[in-house]
């Protein structure tokens, strides 16, 4: 079998021979062009060095010694755009991933559907209102959400917007990550106001107490963040689907280092569940950038198809390069993920298994909303442990639609948000997200569940 190294048949630019599905139709090629040429000069947005350094990472939770914790927005905005929003997404991740790391006594890999996330695939090509039909819109790096048709024109500046938001996010996130913000001493401070009324406060303050204790002992013994980087610092990765292709390629870069190519788009690029054929465009890029990769399974795919996938995007079987994200729904996570993680174990396959609990539950609601049923979530992430248990395999992680903000977009949770509360927050351009309490909730469930492990 070809190896990712020995790749001879792949460049950057392969997937152009493939059937595509999901990609927009730019009427003004010479401008598309004159952008990927503007792009591919553009300085990278990740070093490869981090992408391997999160590969290795990856592989620790493949056996067991790791888990991921991924979230973010559905779809980031050009509108929405605004540094106190990137801080409180981050600020929730941090929270979140405390509660696991104390729960779970595990490092918990944190990955952002942030600096990059813009691009996404619709169930139609067009949308119709009152018998107007127009294209779909397909997120702020492609067109724009306004029903005019003038707005749905695919534009490749669009392109470079979103690398400069990606670039000015990023930017953030490390200063974040790095510059003291992340300090364990401040775990009381990631509280947000409105969680400070929340019936989960109680529970997280208590853990933030026991936190301070043990930091307090420590530093005590003469070990505290002055002396200590990972008590005041933490890797934070970017991740987000290689679905638009011309800008993926247009990222592309050979390391210096290792001679290999490397998405610099993000360290973490995934494949959706609608644009994974075998023979597909997004398949091929994929599988030759030597970022570690993603790929959704749907409850759609079967078991034959999983692993000649697993073959063609991890053809070396290192574990770390490739995760599977299941997004089955509540109601069938135990029935379509069990035989599928019995037959990647039988065969040897090395992957990392996440629970994305967000897309196999949407619904529309009463009122009209899109919505998702945090009851259904949280019965999904139980039922992804439950499927591991009973295989005897590991858990690698979760993967979240969620913000930092107060919105109102998934029903129930400690608040109660029902029906009628939709329409007070509700300000996705795309998916309904959990809320802060939302993911602070789900965060201690998995909490309970990784103690059990
Ligand atoms: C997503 O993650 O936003 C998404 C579109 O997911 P999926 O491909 O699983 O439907
Ligand atoms: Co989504």
């Amino acid at each position: 079998m070809e190896t990712a190294k020995s790749m001879t048949n792949w460049k950057p630019n392969t997937w152009r021979s493939k059937p595509a599905t999901q990609l927009p139709n730019y009427p003004d090629k010479k401008k598309l062009e004159q952008v990927e040429g503007i792009i591919s000069n553009l300085p990278p947005l990740v070093f490869a060095g981090e992408a391997r350094r999160l590969k290795q990472q990856l592989a620790d939770a493949c056996h067991g010694k790791a888990f991921i914790l991924q979230g973010g927005d559905c779809a980031e905005s050009f509108g929405e755009f605004h540094s106190n929003k990137i801080r409180d997404t981050f600020r929730v991740l941090l929270q979140m991933a405390v509660v696991m790391t104390y729960g779970g006594a595990l490092p918990i890999v944190k990955m952002g559907r942030m600096a990059g996330q813009f691009a996404k695939p619709r169930s139609s090509d067009t949308e119709t209102v009152d018998g107007v039909t127009l294209p779909s819109y397909r997120g702020d790096i492609i067109n724009k959400l306004d029903f005019t048709e003038e707005a749905r024109i695919p534009d490749p500046e669009r392109m470079i917007r979103a690398y400069n938001q990606s670039s000015s996010t990023l930017n953030l996130l490390r200063a974040f990550a790095q510059g003291g913000y992340a300090d364990l001493n401040k775990v009381h401070n990631w509280n947000l106001d409105f969680v400070q009324d929340s019936p989960l406060t109680e529970r997280y303050e208590a853990m933030a107490n026991d936190i301070e204790r043990a930091l307090n002992f420590m530093k005590a013994c003469g070990i505290s963040s002055d002396t200590v980087a990972p008590m005041r610092e933490t890797d934070f990765y970017t991740c987000h689907e290689a679905l638009l292709l011309p800008y993926e390629e247009a990222m592309t870069r050979v390391d210096s280092t290792t001679g290999d190519y490397y998405d610099t788009s993000a360290h973490f690029l995934w494949i959706g569940a609608r644009t994974q054929q075998t023979d597909g465009a997004q398949i091929e890029f994929a599988r030759g950038i030597n970022n570690p990769i993603g790929m959704k399974v749907p409850p759609a795919l079967d078991a034959d198809t999983l692993i000649k996938l697993i073959d063609t995007l991890s053809p070396d079987n290192e574990a770390g390069r490739l995760s599977l994200i299941a997004r089955m729904g509540a109601g069938q996570v135990e029935e379509k993920l069990a035989p599928l993680v019995r037959r990647v174990k039988e065969e040897g396959r090395n992957v990392t298994w996440i629970c994305d609990p967000m897309h196999g539950n949407i619904e529309k609601s009463e009122s009209g909303y899109k919505t998702r049923n945090f009851k259904n979530i949280l019965g999904e992430v139980q039922g992804f442990f439950n499927v591991h248990r009973a295989e005897g395999t590991h858990p690698g992680g979760v993967h979240f639609e969620m913000t930092g903000q107060n919105v109102t977009e998934c029903v129930g949770g400690a608040d109660d948000i029902t029906d009628e509360d939709l329409s007070s927050r509700y300000h996705t351009a795309c998916d309904p997200r959990l809320n802060a309490n939302q993911a602070l909730e789900l965060a201690f469930l998995v909490a309970d569940e990784l103690k059990k492990l």
